[in-house]
């Protein structure tokens, strides 16, 4: 083959190696290394990703962005180290393929808005939840909220079963 048609050809076979890049020497799921410098890219919208990619996402972003507003209301009980993806997916997730909603309290239609209720700890939970939970967790996944004129919008019935 002359050389001019072998250089693009030898071009593109280079291309396609996977090259070796400083932050793939940096091993953050080993043990020993717990520095964590390197940085999580969201691969794109929640909606295009594949499995493994909303895993990763959740676990990088969710986890992190969502577990300082619930441990407003009680830092004890959702602390940084025990909250994780059962505390919205249910205990049994992955039996459940990730199903939601799955295992979390339920809420009543009587019940709401709930930042509305005679009970002050439901209240806090409510606008809690009304005011910064609903709307943080929409954004993260680019969705928008749920009301009359946008019914596909997310609400908490994302998370919590709504019974009578
Ligand atoms: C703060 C609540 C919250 C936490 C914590 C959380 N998730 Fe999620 N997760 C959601 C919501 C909400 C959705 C979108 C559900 C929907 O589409 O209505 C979702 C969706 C997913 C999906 C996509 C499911 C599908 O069918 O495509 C996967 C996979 C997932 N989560 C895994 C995890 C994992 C693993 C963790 C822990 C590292 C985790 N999540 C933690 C709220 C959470
Ligand atoms: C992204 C998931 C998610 C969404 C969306 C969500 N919640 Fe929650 N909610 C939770 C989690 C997690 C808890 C804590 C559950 C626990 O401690 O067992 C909770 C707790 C609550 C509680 C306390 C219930 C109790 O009896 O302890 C109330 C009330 C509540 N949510 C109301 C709402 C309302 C109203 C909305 C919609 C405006 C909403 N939630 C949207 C995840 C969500």
């Amino acid at each position: 083959m002359p050389l001019n048609r072998l250089l693009p050809l030898l071009l593109l076979l280079l291309a396609a190696c996977p090259a070796t890049t400083p932050a793939d020497d940096d091993d953050d799921d080993s043990a020993a290394d717990d520095d964590d410098s390197t940085p999580y890219v969201q691969p794109g919208p929640f909606e295009d990703m594949e499995r493994e990619e909303r895993i990763e996402f959740m676990r990088h972003v969710v986890v992190p962005t969502m577990q300082p507003l619930l441990a407003q209301i009680d830092p004890e009980k959702y602390n940084e180290v025990d909250f994780g993806c059962d505390d919205c997916h249910g205990e049994d997730y992955i039996d459940a393929d990730y199903e939601m909603p799955n295992g979390i309290v339920e809420l009543s239609v009587s019940n709401f808005p709930h930042s509305q209720n005679a009970d002050p700890e439901l209240r806090e939970y409510g606008e809690l939840m009304e005011d910064e939970f609903l709307p943080t967790m929409a954004g993260l996944l680019g969705r928008e909220l749920w009301t009359q004129q946008t019914p596909d919008g997310m609400s908490c019935s994302a998370c919590h079963p709504i019974v009578n």
